[in-house]
């Protein structure tokens, strides 16, 4: 729970930008990480600009907790280039607290994810830790989740085969060009598709032959949402 358990977290006069708004998300949620940190604790991070934001904000920190668990190379160069040591999922006992961002959010914090091709290791790392705090902007929340289209990773063998199941269950696959992820796949950005039960339909896209995972984080909903608009962040 935020400060004083109060629903608005930062409130700012004036009206704040997109970008001012990630960074209060990123300052919120570090409100609420720096109480919990010991020398031991391993921290997961995300990827993406929010997250970036979240990064920046940790490194003066860095002294505080034992090391992180990054879900994409981009992320680790991050945290790595500020000082924060980064370590293997393997070698982590534990990860106490996940930290990310989001592309569309619903009311009962399930999310999509992936819009930079990072969904597999975040769902793998958010699946780790014991707490998920999710940062977005309020442009990310949504009534029902679907207007961004889903990403989903496939085996570059089986994109052909992934594509036609997609259609088969009523999306419209868009192979994202010129995107190999960090596992070395690609992803189908699928429009269309009725998530109005992302809980069932998240492991039903994952039965699909070739589909490594796919950008519906309902099965591992996120614990805490940090919303932040143009007068402040809220925690749903
Ligand atoms: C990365 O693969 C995504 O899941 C990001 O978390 C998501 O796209 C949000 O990114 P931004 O914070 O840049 O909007």
């Amino acid at each position: 729970m935020l400060k004083g358990g109060a629903s608005v977290v930062h409130t700012i006069s004036g009206s704040m930008s997109r970008d001012a708004q990630k960074r209060a998300a990123a300052d919120a949620a570090l409100e609420i990480v720096l109480p919990q940190l010991t020398r031991d604790t391993i921290i997961g991070i995300g990827t993406g600009s929010t997250t970036n934001c979240f990064i920046d904000a940790l490194a003066t920190h860095r002294h505080k907790f034992d090391a992180a668990v990054a879900s994409s190379d981009a992320s680790a160069a991050r945290l790595q280039g500020l000082g924060i040591t980064v370590i293997d999922l393997n070698a982590a006992r534990e990860v106490a607290l996940y930290v990310d961002g989001a592309d569309e959010v619903n009311g009962a914090m399930q999310l999509i994810k992936g819009g930079g091709g990072a969904l597999t290791r975040e769902k793998i790392v958010a699946a780790s830790a014991n707490e998920f705090i999710c940062i977005v902007d309020e442009s990310k929340l949504v009534a029902k989740l679907g207007q961004f289209p889903l990403p989903v990773e496939v085996i570059p063998m089986a994109r052909g085969l992934a594509a036609r199941a997609l259609v088969a269950m009523g999306g419209q696959p868009v192979y994202r060009e010129g995107l190999v992820t960090d596992n070395g796949n690609i992803v189908l950005d699928v429009f269309g598709l009725d998530l109005s039960d992302p809980l069932a339909m998240e492991p039903r896209i994952n039965a699909i032959i070739g589909v490594v995972e796919n950008g519906i984080f309902a099965v591992r909903a996120a614990d805490v949402v940090l919303i932040a608009g143009p007068d402040g962040v809220r925690e749903l």
